[in-house]
């Protein structure tokens, strides 16, 4: 079976990458010809999901899951989360972005804090779609040189380490990613 992964995020390719079975080919939007950016534009990490995986089903045609993530800080009303990517603006820069969400943190007690991500599938004209949470707390500093986008000031539950000083494997096994992975690959292992 070949399943396009709509993401051009090479972190994201290498966590999902190790999960998928050998006997489903993984195709890149590179490999596909999409060269394009992927909108999304949906005021929901489910909806911007969904409208990735539509996206690449309908302009080329491909079986597609795309992965959608956010960022819920509780003392901030789960902010940034749909707009983890863009937080401190366009450039979508990650050191910009953690460095506001230190900033805003900084007179808060409560340093709780969830990742969600929703895996939208789009297989033989269907949509499904896997939610997976990781709960954590909000460092006070950033943490670590590996991982990419907040992992260096994001510390899962009972956890000493950030998801920055961790490895890939370690991630993938407590990660909101891993866990929306796994699922999907339950899923396509019985069909
Ligand atoms: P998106 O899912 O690519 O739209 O990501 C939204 C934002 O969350 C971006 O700023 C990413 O860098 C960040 N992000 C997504 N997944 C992770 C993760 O596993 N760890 C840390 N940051 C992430």
């Amino acid at each position: 079976m070949k399943l396009v992964f709509a993401t051009n995020n090479l972190n994201k390719l290498k966590e999902v990458q190790v999960l998928i079975p050998e006997h489903i080919q993984l195709l890149s939007l590179k490999d596909i010809g999409c060269l394009e950016d992927v909108p999304e534009t949906q005021e929901t990490i489910e909806g911007n999901a969904i409208q990735k995986a539509e996206y690449i089903k309908a302009h080329y045609g491909y079986d597609c899951f795309a992965d959608d993530t956010g960022l819920e800080v509780k003392a901030l009303n789960g902010e940034p989360g749909v707009y983890s990517a863009r937080y401190a603006g366009t450039q979508r820069d990650a050191n910009d972005n953690m460095n506001l969400l230190l900033e805003n943190l900084k007179d808060k007690p409560n340093r709780q804090a969830q990742f969600k991500t929703v895996v939208a599938l789009n297989l033989h004209g269907e949509l499904r779609t896997f939610t997976g949470i990781c709960e954590g707390n909000i460092t006070h500093e950033k943490q670590g040189e590996q991982g990419f986008g907040y992992d260096p000031i994001f510390k899962a539950k009972g956890f000493i380490k950030t998801f920055a000083e961790i490895s890939l494997e370690e991630k993938n096994t407590i990660g909101h990613r891993g866990k929306a992975v796994k699922q999907l690959v339950n899923y396509l292992n019985k069909i």
